[in-house]
C-alpha cells in the first residue's frame, strides 16, 4: 500500500493506524470517550473531544482513576457501542478484548502504555511501531495523531498541538533538551499553527508565576548551595545583582524581566553554581529548551507547559477532572478560578509529601528503595512525590524508588487495597530497568495488577501484601539490572 506523504500526519509510523481508527469513529452513532485522571489524560481527552466535535461525531466523556475490570465493566454497562480510550487501554487490552469478544462494545484505543498480550483492530500506540511510549509520544500525542486523521473539509486541528505538548511534558517526556522523537513532529505543527513557541531559557519551574526568590529557592533539579531551598540566600543573591528586579517594592517574576535583566540573572546564577562546585554537566542543565503557549496570557499558569500540566494534575487527581477538562477546552472563567484554588492545595500537598519522605526516610533493599506513606499522602499524587523525592536529600538516585499509599475505602473497594508507584531514572533504564514489567509481575504474584512505562509505573495490591511485594520487586529489578 502506498501512502501519500502529504496525508501522513505528524507521526508517519502511525498514519495507517490513525486513519483506521478515525474511519471507525466516523462510523459510530455516538462515542463514549474514556480517559485517565492526570495531565496527560485530561489533555488527551480535550484533544479527542475537540476533534470529535469538529468532525460532527456525538460523544460523552468519562474519566477513570485506573482502568481495571470493574471500571471497564461500568463502561460496558453504558449504552454506547463504541468506546474511545485515550491515555489508557493498551495496558488492559486483555480485559478490553474479552469484553469486545462478548459484544459489550467496540474499542478504539489511542494510548502509549505498554500493551498487554492481546489484539484489537483499532489500536493506535507508538510502541506497536517501535517508538518509545515513555519518551517519544504521550497519550495526548497519540490523541493528536488521531485528531489530525479525523480532519476533513476545512477543519485544521493543528491548534491542538498545544495541548498535546502539555500532555507530553506532564508525563515528564521532555528532558533539558526538550521533547524528542515523534513529539518533535507535534512541536513543529504547533509552531506552524502559531500556538506554540520553542525557546532556550532558564530551566526552572515557575517562570510565569513565581516571584524571583521563590523561583530560585524552589527549583531543585539542579541544586545550588546557598540558593536552592534557602529563601534568605536566594534573596541576597538577587539583591546583589545590577538589574531591575523589583516593581513597586515587589519582586518581579521571570516573565516580567527585560531580556538584558534575564541574561544578568542567568549568567550570575551559572557563575554562582560553578563557584559553589556544581559539576559542569549539571550547570549546563540550568538552561534548557522551553515551550510556551503563545495564545495564552503572559504571567499565567497556562502560558508555560509545565505550569499548565501541574494545574491540570491539581484538578484531575482530586476528583475534579471536569474542571481541568473545561480549562483545556477554553473556560477562562469559573473553571480557571476553581483550578487555581485546587492548585494551591495540590502544591501544599506536594511539598508536605516531599517533607514527609525526607524526614522519615526510605528503606533501602538490595536493588530498590521504598517508603510507605500510609494515608499521609493521597494515593493519586504519591507517584509525583516519589518522582520528586528521587533527586532529594537522603534519597539515592542509583536505585528505583517504590512508594506505597493506602487506598481510602469507597463502596467499590472495601477489601483494602494499597496503591504502589514506582519511579526510576533513564540511566537505570539504559541498564535494563523496566518498572512496567516489574509492577505487573510483582503485583500479579500477590493478587494485584500493575503496569505503566519502563521508567515510571504503578500497581494496586491487596492490603497486607506489601512485604511479599517488595521482595518480589527487589528480585525482579535485581535480575533486570544484572
Ligand atoms: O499514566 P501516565 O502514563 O500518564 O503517567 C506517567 C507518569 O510517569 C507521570 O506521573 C510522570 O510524572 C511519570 N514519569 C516520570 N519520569 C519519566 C516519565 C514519566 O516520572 N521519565
Ligand atoms: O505536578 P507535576 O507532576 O506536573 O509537577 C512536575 C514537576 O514540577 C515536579 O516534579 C516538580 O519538580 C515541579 N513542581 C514544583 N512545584 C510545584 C509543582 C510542581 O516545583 N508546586
Ligand atoms: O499512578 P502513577 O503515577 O504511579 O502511575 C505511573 C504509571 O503507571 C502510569 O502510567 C499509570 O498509568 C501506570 N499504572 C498502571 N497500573 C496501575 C497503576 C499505575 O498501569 N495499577
Ligand atoms: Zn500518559
Amino acid at each position: 500500500m502506498t501512502t501519500d506523504p502529504t496525508t501522513m500526519g505528524p507521526v508517519p509510523e502511525l498514519a495507517e493506524r490513525a486513519t483506521a481508527c478515525a474511519d471507525r469513529l466516523r462510523d459510530a452513532d455516538a462515542v463514549l470517550l474514556a480517559s485517565h485522571i492526570d495531565a496527560d489524560g485530561l489533555t488527551s481527552a480535550a484533544v479527542a473531544a475537540t476533534a470529535l466535535e469538529r468532525a460532527g461525531i456525538p460523544f460523552e466523556t468519562v474519566f477513570e482513576k485506573q482502568l481495571d475490570e470493574a471500571s471497564i465493566r461500568a463502561i460496558a454497562a453504558t449504552d454506547h457501542d463504541t468506546v474511545l480510550f485515550t491515555d489508557f487501554g493498551s495496558g488492559q487490552l486483555d480485559v478490553i478484548a474479552d469484553f469486545e469478544a462478548r459484544g459489550a462494545f467496540d474499542p478504539v484505543i489511542a494510548d502509549h502504555h505498554q500493551p498487554a498480550d492481546a489484539e484489537t483492530a483499532y489500536h493506535l500506540n507508538p510502541l506497536l511501531e517501535g517508538l518509545d511510549g515513555a519518551s517519544e509520544l504521550s497519550g495526548a500525542g497519540a490523541a493528536y495523531v488521531l485528531a489530525r486523521a479525523l480532519e476533513r473539509d476545512d477543519v485544521d486541528n493543528r491548534d491542538l498541538a498545544a495541548l498535546a505538548v502539555v500532555g507530553a511534558v506532564g508525563d515528564m517526556q521532555g528532558g533539558v533538551d526538550g521533547l524528542t522523537g515523534a513529539n518533535e513532529g507535534i512541536v513543529a505543527e504547533g509552531i506552524e499553527a502559531d500556538v506554540l513557541a520553542e525557546g532556550t531559557d532558564l530551566a526552572m519551574y515557575g517562570r510565569q508565576t513565581r516571584p524571583l526568590p521563590k523561583l530560585l529557592e524552589y527549583a531543585s533539579d539542579v541544586r545550588i548551595p546557598g540558593i536552592t531551598g534557602d529563601e534568605a540566600g536566594a534573596v541576597s543573591f538577587l539583591a546583589d545583582l545590577d538589574a531591575d528586579l523589583r516593581a513597586d517594592g515587589e519582586w518581579k517574576r521571570w516573565v516580567d524581566l527585560s531580556d538584558d535583566d534575564r541574561r544578568t540573572v542567568a549568567s550570575a546564577l551559572l557563575k554562582r553554581a560553578v563557584a559553589s562546585g556544581v559539576p559542569a554537566v549539571r550547570v549546563n542543565d540550568l538552561i534548557g529548551t522551553t515551550y510556551t503557549l503563545t495564545a495564552e496570557p503572559e504571567g499565567t499558569e497556562l502560558r508555560d507547559v509545565s505550569e499548565f500540566s501541574t494545574l491540570l494534575n491539581a484538578t484531575a487527581r482530586y476528583e475534579r477532572a471536569d474542571v481541568g477538562l473545561a480549562v483545556c477546552l477554553g473556560d477562562r472563567g469559573a473553571a480557571l478560578d476553581r483550578a487555581r484554588t485546587l492548585l494551591r492545595n495540590h502544591r501544599k500537598n506536594l511539598s508536605e509529601g516531599l517533607e514527609l519522605v525526607k524526614s522519615t526516610g526510605v528503606t533501602v533493599e538490595n536493588h530498590v528503595q521504598w517508603f510507605d506513606a500510609g494515608t499521609r499522602i493521597r494515593e493519586t499524587i504519591v507517584g509525583i512525590v516519589a518522582g520528586m523525592a528521587l533527586g532529594a536529600d537522603g534519597v539515592r538516585r542509583d536505585r528505583p524508588i517504590v512508594a506505597f499509599a493506602t487506598v481510602e475505602p469507597d463502596g467499590a473497594n472495601d477489601a483494602g487495597e494499597v496503591k504502589v508507584s514506582a519511579r526510576g531514572s533513564h540511566a537505570l533504564v539504559r541498564r535494563g530497568l523496566d518498572l512496567s514489567a516489574t509492577m505487573r509481575e510483582a503485583a500479579r504474584a500477590v493478587g494485584g495488577d500493575g503496569g505503566g512505562h519502563d521508567v515510571a509505573a504503578g500497581a494496586t495490591i491487596p492490603a497486607g501484601e506489601r512485604e511479599a511485594f517488595v521482595a518480589e520487586v527487589d528480585r525482579i529489578v535485581g535480575e533486570q539490572l544484572e
